[in-house]
């Protein structure tokens, strides 16, 4: 079997990057394991598209994260600099740059911050958040979802788990955006090393006192006489804001993309609010904020089912293409929020399973009613082409989305 990479299955081609789905479903059908050389680096990325492949890829211990320890110099050499930058090195001890046994013991003392308690204590004060939002977005007669809704709310959702009081908010609001945008500058490093000061006191606050936030959760964490360490703690911190702010923008503001879409699933759901839990799973499947999974790369030569992916290739599932499957999802192009079943992969599968979805499903679920009840009739206010999408790989989300009340 031969895989060759064409210009119009190219998943980085640009037009396959405003219109994935349809790039991915003739992948899926002509090479469904597709090995394609970055247009910037010159490395080969390996993309699955069928359900099964992305499932089996996510649970094959021979592709891993952490490459400085398994894989041999001039491989690594090809991604990264041979001695990492010493501040990187404090926000890259997380989970997803880990493989196990260390992943393993560092997820056990995080799961004892997320426990189901402390995401659903979490419930009345996104409700009061979205009310707020909603209340200062009152007198537009029409705006951009993304800047006034979507982008906000889990910001400070985020901001409220890691004790971030609202006098802070705006300052932590830079912050965020410098670390999720922007690190390669004097002034994004000195952004970067307040921002640590910061949480390193709000740390220091909570060693001495449980504040009952899940940073709280995270600091008092022991399993054993284990406990997470500084550098852990802060690079955890670093790890929710990036894992959890702009994806479940994505959720939000792609999931009323497709409500606005199909105006009779929007009414089905406003005279039914209780099948928010079914459409948010549908939201996830049909239109999911992330493209493909982080990047793992084949510790080995590893045969998928005829093709090798060489030793120190990089393999990225792609989870949009998974959840649209037909093997997996009768009609899989039709949105439709009361499918039963919906074994969607939108928030991985295996040792990195989003340890965030029961707080993203919360937040999506609140933020989409509570927009629904407030403004019943909101509609598109643009055509559906002139939509500008981010052009990465790995998330999948509009920059904004115009709407008229
Ligand atoms: C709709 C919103 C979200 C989606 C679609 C999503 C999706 C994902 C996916 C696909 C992964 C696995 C990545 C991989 O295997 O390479 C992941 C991991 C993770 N997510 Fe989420 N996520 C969302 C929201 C959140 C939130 C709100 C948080 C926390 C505040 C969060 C925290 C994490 C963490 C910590 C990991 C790493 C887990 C590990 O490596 O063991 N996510 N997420």
């Amino acid at each position: 079997m031969t895989f060759i990479a064409t210009d119009t299955l190219s998943i980085f081609d640009p037009a396959a990057r405003a219109n994935p789905q349809a790039v991915y479903a003739r992948m899926r059908l002509e090479k469904p394991i597709s090995g394609e050389v970055g247009p910037v680096s010159g490395n080969t990325f390996w993309f699955f598209t069928r359900y099964n492949d992305v499932v089996a890829v996510l649970k094959d211990q021979r592709f891993g994260k952490n490459i400085r320890e398994k894989l041999p110099p001039e491989i690594v050499r090809r991604f990264m600099p041979e001695e990492p930058d010493p501040m990187f090195a404090v926000i890259n001890r997380h989970l997803l740059e880990l493989d196990p046994p260390d992943h393993t013991r560092l997820r056990a003392l995080v799961h004892k911050a997320f426990t189901p308690r402390a995401v659903q204590e979490l419930q009345p004060r996104i409700q009061q958040i979205a009310y707020d939002l909603l209340t200062d977005m009152q007198s537009k007669p029409e705006g951009d979802l993304i800047a006034d809704y979507a982008f906000p709310l889990p910001v400070i959702v985020i901001a409220e788990m890691l004790g971030v009081s609202p006098e802070d908010r705006n300052k932590f609001r830079e912050w965020t955006n410098t670390l999720l945008f922007g690190m390669d500058d004097e002034k994004a490093r000195f952004s970067i090393m307040e921002f640590m000061q910061y949480m390193n006191e709000r740390i220091e606050e909570r060693e001495k006192e449980d504040k009952g936030d899940i940073l709280s959760g995270l600091v008092q964490a022991k399993e054993g006489g284990d406990k997470l360490d500084r550098i852990e703690l802060l690079s955890m911190i670093f790890l929710l804001l990036v894992a959890g702010h702009e994806t479940t923008v994505n959720l939000i503001g792609n999931g009323m993309l497709a409500l606005m879409q199909h105006p009779q699933q929007m009414q089905k759901l406003q005279q039914d609010p209780d099948l928010i839990k079914p459409a948010v799973e549908e939201i996830l499947r049909f239109n999911g904020p992330v493209e493909t999974t982080t990047w793992r790369w084949a510790l080995e030569d590893v045969d998928m089912g005829g093709v090798i992916i060489p030793k120190g290739d990089v393999v990225l599932p792609s989870l949009l293409a998974a959840n649209r499957d037909p093997d997996i999802f009768p009609n899989p192009d039709v949105f439709d929020i009361t499918r039963n079943p919906n074994p969607h992969v939108a928030f991985g599968v295996g040792i990195h399973y989003c340890i965030g979805a029961p707080l993203a499903r919360m937040e999506g679920a609140i933020a989409i009613n509570a927009l629904l009840a407030r403004h019943p009739n909101i509609a598109l206010n643009a055509p559906i082409e002139s939509l500008q999408w981010n052009h990465s790989l790995l998330l999948h989300g509009m920059k904004s989305l115009p709407v008229v009340y």
